[in-house]
């Protein structure tokens, strides 16, 4: 049976991750990073997290998040990929990333921003408990500084963890 798991991102893991980041399959379907952006999220600077997806204890992708609890803004998930598309290994990485999620103290969500044309995204994210969210004013500005705004086409959603 197919095993997916989690391990934290080294700088060993650079090349990998900006290959597949950049390759031409990808770079369409996500943000683009330097490697000084990607390893500050390895070293962990603020509150950035960068994990390796490994599929049968290969790599087979990366998420990254960012600790928003400084703002009441949760956890913000930045990025997910995978490779090998549709064979379950997004879905499962992005739950297994709920569970440690949910083992942190005082954090109300998990978020993310998502594109309206990514159909197979946000499928992904519904299936897993995320509903579509608009908050606005002072509510919105947490989310802001805790992650970032959604730009054009795209829009939030979030899975709430616990009432903080
Ligand atoms: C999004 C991503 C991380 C999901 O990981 P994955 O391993 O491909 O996803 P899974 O195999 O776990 O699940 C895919 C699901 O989407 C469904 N799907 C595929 N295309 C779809 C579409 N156009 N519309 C709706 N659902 C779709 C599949 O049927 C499957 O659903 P099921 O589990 O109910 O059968 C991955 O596809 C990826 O890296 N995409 C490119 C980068 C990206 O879009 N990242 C997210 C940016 S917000």
């Amino acid at each position: 049976m197919t095993e997916v798991s989690l391990r934290p991102t080294g700088r060993a893991d650079l090349g990998f991750v900006t290959a597949l980041e950049r390759s031409r399959e990808n770079r369409d379907l996500i943000g683009q990073w330097t490697d000084d952006e990607h390893l500050g999220a390895i070293e962990g600077r603020g509150g950035r997290e960068h994990w390796i997806i490994e599929r049968d204890g290969r790599p087979a992708g990366y998420l990254i998040a960012y600790d928003g609890r400084h703002e009441r803004a949760g956890v913000y998930l930045k990025r997910i990929l995978v490779e090998d598309k549709e064979r379950g290994t997004g879905g499962e990485a992005l739950r297994q990333l709920i569970e440690k999620v949910r083992a942190r103290d005082g954090v109300a969500s998990l978020w993310l921003i998502v594109r309206s044309d990514n159909g197979r995204a946000q499928h992904v994210y519904r299936k897993l408990g995320f509903e579509r969210i608009e908050p606005r004013g002072e509510e919105g500005a947490r989310y802001d500084r805790g992650g970032e705004p959604p730009g054009e086409g795209c829009f939030r959603m979030e899975l709430t963890i616990r009432a903080c």
